[in-house]
C-alpha cells in the first residue's frame, strides 16, 4: 500500500467504530499545486461502471433487454466501452483517491464474478488508494457478497472496509495534515440490492438462492445503526480536533432531500429536466428518481450536524447536477463509461479538490470522445 495511507487504529470493532478506518496524508508537502497556489488532495469519484459480462445473461428476455435497451450500438467489450475512457478520466484528473461510487459491476451479469476480478485489476493498476462502496446492483451476483469483499481485501491499494453494520462498506477515511483532520470522508452502502420478482423491476435482481442471501440488505435505506455511527465518527473527530472537522458523504442512491433542493433552487417538478445553471451550479437532471433514501430526513439532519458539506450520489445515470444550496453541495456522480444508460455528453468523472483549510471545490471532467 502506498505509504500515505496506513491503517487506523480501532478498526474492526463494529458497532463501537469511532475512528476513521484509514488515513489519508494530505502532504504537507508534494500536493500538486491545483491552482492560485492552492495545493489540494484530490479526489475523483467514478459512478456507475455497471460493467457486464454477457455469457452471465440469465434468460432470454434479460439478454433482449440488455442488447435492446443498453447496447443498441453494438456490443464491445468492456475495454472499448468502458475502461479506456476510465484511463483517460484519471489521467486527466492525476488525483490522490480515487471513490468508486457503486454499481462498480452489474451484478446480475457477473455470476462468474470475472466482472469483479476485472474491476479490482483495473482500479488496483492506478497504484493509488481507492474506496469503493456497493451500489444497489453489485451484490446480485452469484459469487455471492463475501467473495466480492474477499477480492477487495486482496488489494493493496484497497481501501475498502464491511464496517459490521447495516449492508457492506459502511466505512470513514480521514484526509489529515500534520496530525489534524482536514476532511473525513463516509462511504456508506445505502443497500436496496432488489430480489428478482420485484415489481419494480421483476426481471433482474438477486436471487433467493443466491448463497449470501440473507447477508444482503434489500431494501433501500441509510439505517439508525450506520447514522449513529456517521454520527459517533464526527464526534470522536471534534473531540481531538478541538472543532467541528467538515465532511463528505458517499453513497449512491440520492437521499430524497435532493428533490427538496432541486424546488427550490430550479423550481424543479418531477419529470422536467434541467441544467443547473446557477453561478458555480453544473450539470442538469435528465432522470427522475422515485428511488431515494432518507425518506424522513434523519441522516441528512444528522450529516450536516456533524458537518457535512457535501453530498455524492450517482444511480441515475443521465444526472450529473451539482447544485450548492445553505452552504453545502449536492451532486451526482458524472457517469464512468459507455455501459448501460448514459447521457452523451455527460460521462466521465466528478473531481472534489480539498484544500488544507477544509474547503473544498467540485468540477465535472467529460470524456471528450465517445465510444463509436
Ligand atoms: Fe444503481
Amino acid at each position: 500500500m502506498a505509504d500515505t495511507v496506513r491503517s487506523a487504529a480501532g478498526k474492526r470493532s463494529p458497532g463501537g467504530r469511532t475512528e476513521p478506518d484509514h488515513i489519508l496524508d494530505f502532504g504537507p508537502s508534494g500536493r500538486r499545486d491545483r491552482g492560485e497556489g492552492k495545493e489540494s488532495f484530490r479526489i475523483l469519484m467514478l459512478s456507475d461502471l455497471q460493467i457486464i459480462d454477457l455469457c452471465c445473461t440469465r434468460n432470454p428476455t434479460r439478454d433482449r433487454q440488455i442488447k435492446g435497451a443498453y447496447f443498441r450500438e453494438g456490443v464491445p467489450g468492456m475495454e472499448e466501452r468502458c475502461f479506456t475512457f476510465v484511463r483517460e478520466t484519471v489521467a486527466r484528473a492525476a488525483p490522490d483517491l480515487l471513490v468508486f461510487a457503486g454499481d462498480n459491476v452489474y451484478g446480475e451479469f457477473d455470476d462468474l464474478g470475472r466482472m469483479q476480478d476485472l474491476f479490482c485489476r483495473e482500479a488496483e493498476g492506478f497504484g493509488i488508494p481507492w474506496a469503493p462502496i456497493f451500489g444497489n446492483h453489485d451484490n446480485e451476483s452469484r459469487m455471492g457478497v463475501r467473495w466480492q469483499m474477499s477480492r477487495f481485501a486482496e488489494c493493496p491499494h484497497c481501501l475498502f472496509t464491511d464496517g459490521g453494520l447495516t449492508g457492506h462498506g459502511n466505512y470513514a477515511l480521514s484526509i489529515r495534515r500534520d496530525g489534524r483532520d482536514v476532511m473525513l470522508l463516509f462511504l456508506l452502502d445505502t443497500n436496496g440490492c432488489r430480489t428478482v420478482g420485484d415489481p419494480w423491476a421483476p426481471e433482474e435482481g438477486i436471487t433467493p438462492d443466491n448463497i449470501d442471501y440473507g447477508l444482503v440488505c434489500h431494501e433501500a435505506g441509510i439505517y439508525p445503526d450506520q447514522t449513529a455511527w456517521y454520527r459517533a465518527v464526527a464526534q470522536t473527530a471534534k473531540e481531538r480536533n478541538g472543532r467541528t472537522v467538515p465532511s463528505l458523504a458517499f453513497f449512491h442512491i440520492p437521499l430524497t432531500v435532493y428533490d427538496e433542493v432541486f424546488r427550490e433552487c430550479y423550481g424543479y417538478e418531477f419529470g422536467v429536466s434541467f441544467d443547473a445553471t446557477r453561478p458555480g451550479d453544473y450539470g442538469g437532471i435528465y432522470e427522475h428518481s422515485k428511488h431515494t433514501v432518507d425518506a424522513d430526513g434523519s441522516f441528512y439532519r444528522t450529516a450536516r450536524e456533524c458537518g457535512t458539506a457535501g453530498f455524492f450520489t450517482a444511480h441515475e445515470h443521465r444526472n450529473d447536477a451539482c447544485i450548492h444550496r445553505d452552504g453545502a453541495v449536492f451532486a451526482y456522480g458524472v457517469k464512468s463509461g459507455y455501459c448501460t444508460f448514459y447521457r452523451r455528453g455527460a460521462v466521465g468523472g466528478t473531481v472534489i479538490d480539498v484544500f488544507a483549510d477544509g474547503s473544498f471545490t467540485v468540477f465535472p471532467l467529460y470524456t471528450e470522445r465517445y465510444f463509436i
